[in-house]
């Protein structure tokens, strides 16, 4: 099968299991709207299949963790989507080719459905995975990668840094919290399912972070070089808010070079693996070209 017919039946799967999780919880009028509003938007469903792929790598098939564990980082992504997009943070109109959550609900329900996503992801993996302490060892890691000392730590660091001057060692931070945790988060917690060794748990945590880093300086340079239209959220946002992106403060030539760089390194954690590592290899590469 080739790699994007993979990724796309690893989305569908995806797709599929939170309509399932959202149609067994009691959600009412409103809320339930704007919740499957977001999360039904056609997202990659990137860090699910990698968590996913993770747990195949490790434990040799997915197994029902990981399928929880999937959907769980999809309800914390989707939940910082609808929060960076409010007026407060990036001020956003378009998200995953529809009108953000907050232009087709109001304000206070973006804010709440946020919330309620982020709530649900810790909710079904305390009721859902099969041992208490493999579920305590997914929610810690989620609760780590997604918190205060991660992607908080970079959205707020991020909005700090607008309208200043960038350099170098900021942005990585900015990056590295902001969006390479939760990738991280997503390669670990797919090693946690698939019953992982110490050594492949960092193995795949240093391929996450990598990935992760050369996801977010792709996602800056497609701010600056793709279409609205195409992206499905709004192009030249970030110039226009003085924020302190890879393209701003090395330029795009360079910022090209840096991802390849973290492509050749994310590949190269990937090395004890073998060849059973050649679906990572692949999205490696698929992320090199992406163009959305
Ligand atoms: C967007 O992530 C936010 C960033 C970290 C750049 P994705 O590009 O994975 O968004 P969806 O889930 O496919 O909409
Ligand atoms: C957002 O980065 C990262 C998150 C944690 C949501 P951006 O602000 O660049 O993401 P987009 O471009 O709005 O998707
Ligand atoms: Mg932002
Ligand atoms: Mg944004
Ligand atoms: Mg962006």
């Amino acid at each position: 099968m080739s790699f994007n017919s993979q990724l796309h039946q690893k989305a569908q799967f995806v797709d599929d299991l939170l309509w399932r999780l959202l149609a067994s919880r009691q959600i009412e009028g409103r809320l339930k709207e704007a919740i499957s509003y977001t999360l039904g938007a056609p997202g990659k469903r990137l860090r699910s299949a990698l968590v996913l792929w993770c747990c195949e790598l490790v434990g040799g098939q997915v197994n029902h963790n990981a399928e929880i564990a999937a959907a769980a980082i999809e309800m914390v992504h989707t939940y910082s989507l609808v929060h960076d997009d409010l007026p407060a943070m990036d001020n956003d109109n378009l998200r995953r080719g529809l009108p953000t959550c907050h232009k087709a609900f109001d304000e206070a329900t973006a804010i709440l459905t946020g919330d309620a996503l982020l709530t649900l992801a810790f909710e079904i993996l305390a009721k859902e995975v099969d041992e208490p302490a493999v579920a305590v060892k997914l929610i810690s890691q989620l609760a780590q990668d997604a918190g205060p000392s991660g992607m908080i730590a970079g959205q707020m660091a991020d909005l700090k840094a607008q309208n200043g001057r960038g350099n170098k060692e900021l942005l990585e931070y900015i990056h590295t919290n902001k969006t390479a945790k939760m990738f991280r988060c997503a390669t670990a917690m797919g090693a946690i399912c698939g019953g992982t060794t110490d050594e492949q748990f960092q193995r795949l945590s240093e391929y996450g972070l990598k990935i992760g880093l050369g996801f977010q300086i792709a996602d800056d340079i497609l701010d600056v070089s793709a279409s609205s239209e195409h992206l499905g959220k709004t192009a030249g946002k970030d110039a226009k808010a003085t924020k302190c992106t890879y393209p701003a403060v090395v330029g795009i030539e360079k910022a090209r070079q840096l991802e390849k760089k973290l492509a050749d390194e994310a590949i190269a954690a990937l090395e004890p693996f073998g060849e059973k590592a050649d679906t990572l290899r692949q999205l490696t590469m698929a992320l090199l070209k992406r163009t959305r």
